[in-house]
């Protein structure tokens, strides 16, 4: 429980543990049609619960996805899609994701909504007729259910509230493979509209905590299903313009996409501060902040060099500028730094840096491990500590840095670290587009 809630009401926030031996499947997993709970469904407290919430309140519920935890509400009713807006505390014009839970969901969402007609028009018509477009059939086939969102034409009349879609046109769909949303979704009977649970501006949540820390107060259920397995959100493709475009890299890699029939020349429709031009370092505050944690973030973009010295020089003029009190910092490496990022005995002229007794303080075994230190400064005749370090390492591959970056920055935040250097990946193959996208997009600074 906690924080005070925009309009000065507090909800008791709990965290639903979920009985997960049954979840239900699907019919038929070749074609996805129907996701089939289980008979004894009624006895899963937590999910029954969660399902009430949604379908007669309009206080938001989180729950996992394989990608994010997730801010659900039904899509089709307007007051439910609003309280998503006020739990985040921020207006929006940014359009939400609506999750189905199978393809019958699907197609029933893209079926013009008749039974909204009060003048009697015939749209039956229509019924004869996929309303999937055949561009995303093949990508159906190989991503879904899964961390891939794809845009679609709103029916019209829509069944969805019009706060999801924000006065598009279309509307960005995904089916998860986390079976504990698939479940929630089919058991509220309706689409969820999902944004990432987090606060705005921070990084998306990966664990029921970090959405505890960010909307306390603000609603009454998280449904708790553990770490997401992929911890970096879904790509976002539109098929629907000629070329398709990646509007956002995420979970599904744009070379991936790229082999799928009708998609051999996806393009890149998002830019990359890296691309910006310009030489780096690049000024800070010139950029908008997106999943961003407190402390400042210093990117090492993988090509940059010199990073041991740059390291150590911006930790020493930290230190210097530091005259109250000890400076916390922290470092993730990932591919290629060494321990400390190489500077643990690093001296330069009669000034350096050292670092003295190293503890495991943190060990998560999917995703990261987490060591602290003390730092002491050298400095011609005399030394003193100086700093406390946080070293976390994500691993070398992309999968288990995607996974655990989000977490590992919310950790360093919770340290209360003033700066964090962060290494920087090659962003191609796999999901490391996605990876460096968000780093760049949370970075201070960025070197290259
Ligand atoms: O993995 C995910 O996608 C997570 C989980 C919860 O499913 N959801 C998520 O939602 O990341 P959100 O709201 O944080 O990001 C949605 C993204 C935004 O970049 C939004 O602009 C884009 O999808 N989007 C949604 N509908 C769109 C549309 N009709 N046209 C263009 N972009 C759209
Ligand atoms: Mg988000």
């Amino acid at each position: 429980m906690g924080s005070t809630h925009i309009n000065g009401e507090v909800l008791e926030t709990r965290i639903l543990p979920v009985n997960t031996t049954d979840l239900g499947h699907f019919k038929n997993p070749q074609t996805l049609e129907t996701w089939e709970l289980p008979t004894d469904i009624a006895n899963n407290v937590s999910l029954q619960e969660a399902a009430r919430c949604l379908k007669t309140t309009n206080i938001p519920v989180a729950f996992p996805t394989e990608t994010v935890y997730g801010l659900g509400a039904d899509a089709t009713r307007s007051a439910a899609v609003k309280g998503i807006y006020k739990a985040k505390g921020r207006p929006s014009d940014n359009p939400l994701i609506v999750h189905v839970s199978d393809l019958t969901m699907l197609r029933s969402l893209l079926t013009p909504n008749i039974e909204s007609l009060t003048n009697g028009a015939n749209l039956a018509h229509h019924s004869k007729i996929d309303p999937i477009p055949q561009i995303y059939k093949p990508l159906i086939q190989k991503f879904w259910p899964g961390p891939l969102t794809i845009l679609l034409p709103n029916s019209q009349p829509s069944h969805l509230a019009p706060e999801v879609t924000a006065g598009l046109q279309t509307v960005g769909v995904r089916m998860p493979s986390s079976q504990l949303a698939l479940s929630l979704i089919a058991l509220a009977g309706v689409p969820l509209a999902a944004p990432s649970a987090n606060a705005s501006t921070k990084p998306s949540p990966t664990t029921a905590e970090h959405v505890l820390h960010d909307l306390s107060g603000r609603i009454s259920m998280i449904i708790d299903g553990g770490a997401c397995t992929v911890g970096m959100e879904s790509t976002v493709v539109d098929g629907l313009c000629n070329p398709p475009v990646v509007l956002r890299p995420g979970g599904v890699s744009l070379e991936a996409i790229k082999e799928c029939a009708g998609w051999e020349r996806v393009v890149k429709g998002y830019v990359d501060k890296s691309e910006v031009g310009g030489s780096a370092p690049r000024a800070p505050g010139m950029k908008y902040k997106h999943y961003s944690p407190k402390a400042k973030v210093l990117l090492f973009e993988a090509s940059s060099t010199d990073v041991q010295s740059t390291v150590s020089r911006s930790v020493l003029e930290m230190v210097k500028s530091n005259t109250g009190g000890v400076s916390r910092f922290g470092l993730v490496r990932t591919r290629h730094w060494q321990e400390w990022a190489g500077w643990d005995k690093w001296i330069q002229g009669p000034t350096g840096l050292a670092i003295q007794s190293p503890e495991i303080i943190l060990q998560t075994p999917n995703s990261f491990s987490m060591r602290k230190a003390g730092l002491l400064c050298i400095g011609g005749d005399k030394e003193e500590f100086c700093a406390t370090v946080f070293e976390i390492d994500l691993g070398k591959e992309t999968k288990s840095i995607a996974h655990g970056l989000f977490s590992a920055l919310r950790e360093l935040d919770h340290r209360g670290v003033d700066v964090i250097f962060v290494e920087g990946i090659q962003d191609e193959g796999d999901i490391a587009a996605a990876v460096m996208n968000r780093l760049r997009k949370a970075a201070t600074e960025i070197k290259s």
